[in-house]
């Protein structure tokens, strides 16, 4: 089998380098992206007079009966097909002959690699945006049925003020709409179009590269060919993208885990979504949250990975570019499972509120008791340093705050009136928090508004 660039070897390849530079085995996903691109650039050159009516009839057919093979799953991979695109054109010239061998025409795989990455990735990036607005939306819909339930907020996993629990839910809503934010913005820097870059010093001949990133449904053409061949910032930033969505997702579960063991007991997982242990008949482990934790770990190694390989590389392309495809298929696969699987733990958690009551205990209100003092005139510092004396007296006699007698506290401080008591009151509590970002009901009701009129955009 001749290879493509094999006109300047006299000798045959060595088949274990062959097979160690070869990128068919993963690179074969982007077969549709590349005869998108293949399509769109016989276009071209057509219009650069470069191909006769006939000749770009001809080409263009035999691309299409190529991706017929490919979407029937009956191409047939030949031992020299070293990557999609060497793979794709060999099959080309078997159909249509000698004229396949004009399509190459001041194109290089430079160029081409990196506009079939750009609109395969554009394709996932839509499933992955749907995926992402399904999790909101799970999130929006359960904060909004369960905003009557109050449960204590943590800090330094200690008990610190009450918060309802569509608040917290709510939280990972707007870590999300950020991710969306993020993904959109990428999105719009990623619609460049490399092809017709050729190489790295750009295409000799008079090709409109504007109609042809148009074609191709990019909003520009490149501005420079050294770049365009060397540019893999989209997939950095996708990367990054994905990391990050990833480590909201594993704190997600770092908090469902606490909360669905018997310790804290908030949550528990529906069966459909849990796991046992093949030696502790009692075990119902949260698997699927752990996995997403784990996976965090992989995504940002992918985007280390793909950093490591980017760094101090001289222009152009390097064949470690190649090394780009694989970190960002893994990242593309691994997010495109999780997030339904969040979706779906999401949506089946039960809750049990009985928990979340039993864990309010007064300390939670301490703040709100300081408070009360301040509305009374009492500058905060010092009301801090009376209500955490009330506290040690309380624990010295044993009791709660709230059962600490009247005398208690009139003796730490006539600021102290017989309304003290009113404090110990949860809801009461959350509903003093009712600025914007709150946790009252009515702050939290407008979160949700104002979430489901981003849901809807
Ligand atoms: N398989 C290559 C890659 O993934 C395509 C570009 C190859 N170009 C080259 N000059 N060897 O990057």
């Amino acid at each position: 089998m001749s290879k493509l660039w094999g006109g300047r070897f006299e000798d045959k390849s060595d088949p274990a380098v062959e097979r160690f530079t070869a990128s068919i085995s993963f690179d074969q996903r982007l077969w549709q992206a590349d005869i998108r691109g293949s399509i769109a650039w016989a276009e071209a050159l057509a219009g650069a007079g470069l191909l006769s009516e006939a000749e770009r009839v001809q080409i263009i057919a035999g691309l299409q009966a190529v991706a017929d093979e490919w979407e029937a799953g009956i191409f047939v991979l030949q031992p020299g097909d070293e990557d999609i695109h060497t793979a794709n054109e060999r099959r080309l010239a078997e159909k249509i002959g000698e004229v396949a061998g004009k399509l190459h025409t001041g194109r290089s795989r430079n160029d081409q690699v990196v506009t079939d990455v750009r609109l395969w990735l554009r394709e996932e990036i839509a499933v992955l945006r749907a995926a992402l607005v399904m999790l909101q939306r799970v999130a929006t819909e359960r904060a909004a049925w369960s905003i009557d339930l109050i449960l204590p907020g943590y800090t330094h996993i200690q008990r610190a003020q009450p918060v309802r629990f569509a608040h917290w839910l709510m939280a990972y809503f707007w870590m999300w709409q950020r991710d969306r934010e993020r993904l959109d913005d990428l999105s719009r820097r990623m619609e460049v179009c490399p092809l017709g870059s050729s190489a790295l010093a750009g295409t000799p001949f008079a090709i409109d590269r504007q109609a042809l990133a148009a074609a191709l449904g990019f909003r520009a053409a490149s501005e420079n060919s050294m770049d365009a061949v060397s540019d893999r910032d989209f997939i950095a930033e996708f990367l990054a993208w994905a990391a990050l969505l990833s480590i909201h997702l594993s704190r997600l579960a770092g908090d469902l885990t606490l909360w669905t063991t018997a310790e804290f007991g908030f949550a528990g997982l529906a069966d459909a979504h849990a796991t046992g242990s093949s030696i502790m008949p009692q075990k119902k482990n949260p698997d699927p949250l752990e996995l997403a934790r784990g996976k965090a770990g992989r995504l940002i190694g992918d985007l280390t990975a793909l950093l490591t390989t980017l760094k101090g590389l001289p222009l152009t392309y390097n064949s470690d570019l190649q090394e780009d495809k694989e970190r960002l298929f893994d990242a593309v696969d691994t997010l495109e499972a999780t997030l339904p699987v969040i979706g779906a733990v999401l949506a089946g958690l039960r809750l049990h509120p009985e928990r979340m009551a039993a864990a309010l205990s007064d300390d939670l209100l301490a703040t709100d008791l300081a408070d009360y003092l301040v509305r009374r005139g009492i500058p905060f510092r010092q009301s801090h340093r009376l209500v955490g004396q009330a506290i040690r007296r309380a624990e010295a006699i044993q009791v709660s705050l709230r059962a600490l007698p009247p005398a208690e506290y009139q003796a730490l401080s006539p600021a102290f009136g017989p309304d003290l008591y009113e404090v110990f009151d949860f809801e009461r509590s959350v509903e003093q928090r009712a600025t914007i970002g709150g946790t009252a009901r009515d702050a939290v009701l407008e979160q949700i508004r104002r979430a489901g009129g981003l849901l809807e955009e």
